[in-house]
């Protein structure tokens, strides 16, 4: 068996993310995590906070807050909303950790000793009365195209125009106000991505099996110049990692930190490694899943993110690991996704239009949403949530085919032969037929959940459900009951069985529905059917259980009509 190694892209700590940032990373990253353990594999699944950069320390200053401890708050609502979501993370960390600041300062100095990192000398603004250089973004100003008096150096956030902080009339620092601002020399660290051109590409080259979104976009960058350009890996911040050559200082850099986008990659690895610290597990623990030398030759790697991720997955962050020297586990499959589109626009923080994923949870249990997200998700194009589709595809798939099944078998044998698995009657031609067709469908679905065919997966998955409605719909126990018990007894015991089928094969997507059945069923450590003719008589006659109570609630036109009212925008 082996061992797999599942990270997701991680969220940044500013606010809340929306139903969007979730199905492109963490869910299907959940999906994949709980399938492979349910396979008997191994797994190690990592995410954790994106913290550091500008966005942090703005967030902060609006919530006024210190930054740290803005991050460590939000990093608890964070991942008391991805446990909400059943995101079963074997490990959620922190870019700050202790564990990062040490392997990003590593890493920062074992490419310096490969001679890919070269010190820049660049004219930034300083502010004389903060005493610091200022990032872009920290410099307000008139906006010369438009007026607007609060344009940032970067862009002016009311016409849009890009900008550069010279052009801004009047300029100040965003931090104090403070128009004593020079523009003075300094220095940054870039690191020479460009050098390692020839074997970024042999490296993506020889990955045929990738998704085409993944290659499409790693080759346009890395053909068009611009992507492989050499990159500035550190800012004039507060807060973020230091800037160090392994233990040493760095001359010249004090009061420097790693660019964001260099240090939270590595994360995957320090948040592994805090992960074995809080098991007890010690270096060797993590190593395993990391370092090819010791013993992660044998592990298979999946990396999930949004589509807008996949130039420094594919080209900035293996040039960090390749260009150590060091032998890292390199990501063997990169699998990302598109956009989710929010009711004919786009979902929007700032406006507050979409679901986000707190309020999802306040008005409906994790479930629902996994299931459309999740049976909707964004791969081979953008997709759109409507509450319309939301509704139907509730009511239909999870309502009426899995949940009316569950009920109505569970209900009709408390009523003919009590709350426990019937003896009597066997399995006819139809039910042989019945099991040979879903044994196909099930060698399909596990197919296509290997593959990471996300979208199929779920439509495979509820034509299962609806292959079971067919046959109880065809075998008719209700009718057949009144002149032939036994028969009833067996097409009963069967349906039975097959719920707890359809509990293990629907958990990765439907986990706490999926839980509920097998509870009622008095029956929690099912297996993944391999043998499904077996699987089908494991509950035996005599094994007792409980109607569970109703798995899923049909959603109502009114509720559907607030709900779209709701989040609309238009709120305050
Ligand atoms: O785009 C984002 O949301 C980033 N915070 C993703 C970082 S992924 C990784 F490299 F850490
Ligand atoms: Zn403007």
């Amino acid at each position: 068996m082996a061992r797999i190694l599942i990270t997701s892209a991680l969220p940044y700590i500013n606010g809340i993310k929306h139903l969007g940032n979730l199905v492109g990373s963490q869910l299907p990253a959940d999906l994949y995590a709980r399938y492979m353990r349910a396979r008997g594999h191994e797994v190690m699944f990592i995410c954790a906070t994106d913290e550091h950069g500008t966005p942090a320390e703005l967030a902060a200053a609006k919530a006024g807050q210190d930054v740290a401890d803005y991050c460590a708050e939000m990093h608890e609502v964070q991942a008391a909303i991805a446990a909400g979501f059943r995101l079963s993370f074997d490990h959620f960390g922190r870019s700050s950790s202790p564990q990062n600041h040490r392997l990003t300062q590593h890493l920062a100095g074992k490419l310096a000793d490969a001679g890919l990192i070269e010190e820049v000398s660049e004219k930034q603004v300083y502010s004389v009365a903060d005493g610091r250089f200022l990032p872009d973004r920290y410099i307000e100003g008139t906006c010369p195209n438009c007026g607007y008096e609060r344009a940032r150096g970067d862009q002016c956030e009311e016409c849009t125009k890009q900008l550069d902080p010279t052009d801004l009339i009047n300029p100040r620092s965003a931090i104090s106000g403070s128009t004593d601002l020079e523009v003075r020399e300094t220095k940054h660290l870039f690191l020479r991505q460009s050098l390692m051109r020839d074997k970024l590409n042999a490296w993506i080259e020889s990955k045929k099996d990738w998704p085409v979104l993944t290659t499409s976009i790693a080759k346009k960058w890395l053909n068009d110049g611009e992507g492989l350009r050499d990159r500035g890996i550190t800012r004039d911040l507060d807060w973020g990692i230091p800037v160090k050559r392994g233990d040493e200082d760095w001359p010249g850099m004090e009061g420097k930190v790693f660019y964001v986008w260099f240090d939270a990659p590595i994360e995957y690895i320090s948040a592994t490694a805090e992960w074995a610290e809080a098991t007890g597990g010690g270096d060797s623990a993590w190593e395993r899943w990391w370092r090819t030398d010791k013993g992660a030759n044998d592990v298979r790697y999946v990396q999930f993110m949004g589509k807008d991720n996949v130039p420094f997955h594919t080209l900035s962050f293996p040039a960090t690991l390749m260009g150590s020297g060091e032998p890292w586990k390199l990501v063997d499959y990169i699998k990302s996704f598109n956009y989710l589109n929010y009711d004919g626009g786009q979902f929007s923080t700032s406006q507050g239009r979409g679901v986000f994923m707190d309020q999802a949870l306040s008005i409906l249990p994790a479930d629902y949403w996994r299931w459309w997200l999740l049976s909707h998700a964004p791969e081979n194009a953008d997709s759109e949530f409507t509450w319309e589709n939301f509704q139907a595809s509730v009511n239909k798939d999870l309502a009426d085919v899995l949940g009316n099944f569950v009920s109505r078998v569970t209900k009709f044998c408390r009523s003919k032969f009590g709350e426990e698995v019937p003896a009597g009657g066997e399995n006819g031609p139809v039910e042989t037929a019945l099991i040979a067709d879903l044994s196909r469908r099930i060698a399909e679905y596990a197919r296509l959940m290997d593959a990471m065919e996300v979208r199929k997966s779920a439509t495979e998955l509820r034509a299962i459900w609806a292959v079971g409605n067919e046959y109880l719909q065809g075998a008719a126990p209700w009718s057949v009951y009144k002149e032939d018990p036994e028969r009833a007894a067996a097409i009963i015991r069967l349906m039975l069985n097959l719920i707890r089928v359809y509990a293990v094969l629907s958990a990765p997507f439907i986990p706490d529905a999926a839980a509920t059945t097998l509870a009622a069923l008095r029956t929690e450590n099912a297996d993944w059917p391999d043998d499904l003719a077996a699987a089908l008589a494991a509950l035996e006659p005599g094994h007792g259980f409980e109607v569970p109570e109703v798995l899923f609630a049909k959603i109502i036109d009114d509720d559907r009509e607030a709900w779209h009212d709701r989040f609309s925008g238009q709120r305050s």
